[in-house]
């Protein structure tokens, strides 16, 4: 079984969760790509829904497929919101960006009475930080908030290496809010909390990856079939 029947699992347990008439939030990436692609078949059989995109990627695919879109100024209280994760650990505390969505993810998430999220179960990690953490800057004085960002991490314990996100092609990557993306290489995190409340108050940063508190319920899918962490 490869990683993307994986994904796919995951994202098919969480489709029993959507019930008719509700309002949903849809995550960005490739595992909650399977979502909408599922959800996608469920609308075309009639289900009656009304659905956010955290991402203009997430929007055009689910035009693509006809599931009724609105947005968060017109839908401002969303029932379920169902995304995917770069890394969580077991307090369903999770790392979101890799795909660069994660200011418009966690405004989502924040939003919705329900965050679920749909992993493989490789992304279940001890302790976070392995995969780098994402920080969302606005562009201007970039250099000066690149330095209050590492003194932030410093300040909450951790260490690393900022790294500016560049495109494929090697341009910076700018995100769908017209922002730039640091990645802080840590390895591991010792104190998440700390760290996102010293990350919340850098001026210049939008946002960050750390998601604490937003999901209540992880589906993971492996060799071994799916585990639920959380309800
Ligand atoms: C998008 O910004 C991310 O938060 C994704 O949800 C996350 O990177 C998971 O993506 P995959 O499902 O592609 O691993």
């Amino acid at each position: 079984m490869t990683a993307d029947d994986l994904k796919k699992q995951a994202a098919a347990r969480a489709l029993e969760l959507v019930q008719p008439g509700m309002r949903l939030g849809l995550g960005t990436g490739s595992t909650a790509k399977h979502f909408v692609d599922l959800l996608g078949e469920r609308v075309a059989a009639g289900l009656d829904v009304i659905c956010v995109a955290t991402s203009e990627a997430t929007q055009a695919q689910a035009l693509s497929l006809a599931i009724p879109m609105s947005t968060l100024d017109e839908t401002p209280e969303l029932d379920l919101t169902v995304d995917g994760a770069d890394e969580l650990d077991s307090a369903l505390r999770l790392i979101k960006g890799g795909g660069a969505a994660l200011l418009r993810e966690k405004i989502v998430a924040a939003a919705s009475r329900r965050m679920v999220v749909i992993a493989d179960d490789g992304k279940l990690v001890g302790k976070l930080g392995r995969f780098p953490l994402p920080i969302e800057v606005v562009p201007f004085g970039l250099e000066v908030t690149r330095r209050a960002v590492a003194k932030a991490i410093a300040e909450a314990g951790a260490a690393g290496e900022l790294t500016l996100r560049k495109r494929p092609d090697g341009e910076v990557l700018v995100t769908d809010g017209g922002h730039y993306i640091l990645d802080a290489h840590l390895g591991t995190i010792d104190h998440p909390e700390a760290l996102a409340q010293a990350l919340n108050i850098v001026p210049g940063v939008v946002e960050h990856g750390l998601f604490i508190g937003l999901a209540a319920m992880a589906i993971l899918a492996g060799a071994g079939g799916l585990t639920i962490l959380g309800a």
